[in-house]
């Protein structure tokens, strides 16, 4: 039996690639428009160095920290993807690695598995949710998540609908009818590994988002409840307010790139704040993450548990964030190619592999603690970072 075993996450995507049907990886690939936020997400991160020590390292190094209240026995943490098709067990499969790995787990109001199912697994479970439908429904799938055990709240404010990719995007069905299965019957046949992962379990993929169904209504598919948000009227700064006050306990805003949002998050009483661009995924054009955290950091550090999101592919990324001021990071396709490679075992091998370089990249720099990373550890070349909304 071949090894399922992966030594690197560019390794779990290369699988990934090689198992999943065309549409499913290049849903995963995702992107917008000419792909510069996603290409800048993950080469910001090879032009920052290292300027390491070679003797008089620390023999122990500790790894663990707390965010909304969560301990995490690393800085990582499950980023919400709303994705569909990629594995039987989907967002269940992760939420039980992030749980055996000691870390939250985030969980998407687009996903394709319920909240109560994935916080059945995973007690530490953050719900995200979007600006989507009125007040009374936001409130109903908030109280619903708080039901099923969600310890905290994500609202995630960046994205503009653009639609569109240089590269093409893929093809995705409203819903798997015979039509659906006719036309995806080519790609799908080609991979037989992920189409008998899915005939074990005697289903196809519903392509649906159990949670944004309305009360004692059927969980509307994926494009369903897309039209749904895009629909509802784009939400103003007091929105916001009131949907952190509903909340009341640890809450997260996500997707911020400036230092004027970010204070404005601040005053909202949030618990924590993610820099992020959607992975690149929203307007197309955003700087990486990295690239703006310091300013945020700067700005809102001691008020606020500062996170990044975007670009993290090995554990030496987590570390040159934890020094240019996060707490933590969030990763998503990481572990996305993690699950398409392997299932729960393969988001479990990318947690390892983050951990290992981590650690790896600790011991390099002679840290006994990540508490004692700093901006000055790390080589940034001239002209690298970016503070925006600073005037
Ligand atoms: C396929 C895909 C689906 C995503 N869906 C969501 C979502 O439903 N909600 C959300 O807040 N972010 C979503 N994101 C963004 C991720 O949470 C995260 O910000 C991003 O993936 C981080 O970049 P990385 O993939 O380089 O780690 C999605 C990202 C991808 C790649």
């Amino acid at each position: 039996m071949a090894n399922d075993w992966f030594e690197t996450v560019a390794e779990a995507q290369r699988r990934a690639k090689a198992r999943l049907p065309k549409s499913v990886y290049g849903a995963l690939i995702a992107g917008s428009e000419k792909g510069l936020s996603t290409n800048d997400n993950l080469t910001s991160f090879d032009q920052l160095g290292f300027a390491p020590h070679v003797a008089g390292n620390s023999n122990t190094r500790e790894m663990s920290t707390t965010i909304m209240g969560q301990s995490l026995s690393m800085p990582v943490i499950i980023s919400p993807t709303g994705v569909q098709a990629v594995h039987p067990q989907g967002e269940v499969a992760i939420a039980r690695a992030a749980a055996n790995r000691g870390i939250p787990m985030g969980l998407s109001s687009f996903a394709s598995k319920s909240v109560e199912d994935v916080a059945a697994v995973n007690d530490s479970t953050l719900f995200q949710m979007y600006w989507c439908g009125d007040r009374a429904t936001l409130e109903q799938r908030m109280e619903r998540a708080r039901a099923a055990g969600a310890k905290g709240l994500n609202v995630t404010l960046d994205w503009s609908f653009s639609n569109g990719r240089d590269w093409g995007s893929p093809w995705i069905p409203e819903k798997i009818d015979l039509k659906a299965i006719i036309k995806l019957a080519p790609e799908v046949l080609q991979k037989p590994a992920w189409l008998l992962s899915f005939a074990k379990t005697g289903r196809i993929p519903d392509l649906s988002a159990p949670n944004m169904a309305k009360p004692g209504e059927k969980a509307p598919t994926f494009f369903g409840a897309y039209y749904e948000w895009m629909q509802t009227p784009l939400p103003t700064w007091e929105d916001i307010a009131w949907l952190r006050e509903q909340w009341g306990g640890p809450f997260m805003v996500k997707g911020v790139s400036r230092v004027d949002d970010a204070k404005r998050v601040v005053d909202l009483g949030a618990t924590a704040l993610s820099v992020s661009n959607h992975g690149g995924n929203n307007l197309d054009g955003t700087p990486a993450p990295i690239r703006a955290l310091p300013a945020v950091a700067d700005a809102v550090g001691s008020q606020i548990e500062v996170v990044l999101d975007g670009g993290i592919r090995r554990g030496s990324d987590v570390v040159k964030a934890l020094a240019l001021g996060a707490r933590a990071v969030m990763i998503g396709r990481a572990y996305l190619w993690g699950l398409a490679a392997n299932g729960q075992a393969g988001v479990e091998n990318v947690l390892d592999v983050l951990r290992g370089g981590i650690d790896s990249a600790m011991l390099g720099m002679g840290k006994s603690n990540i508490s004692e990373l700093t901006r000055d550890d790390i080589v940034i070349p001239p002209d690298f970072l970016r503070a925006l909304g600073t005037k």
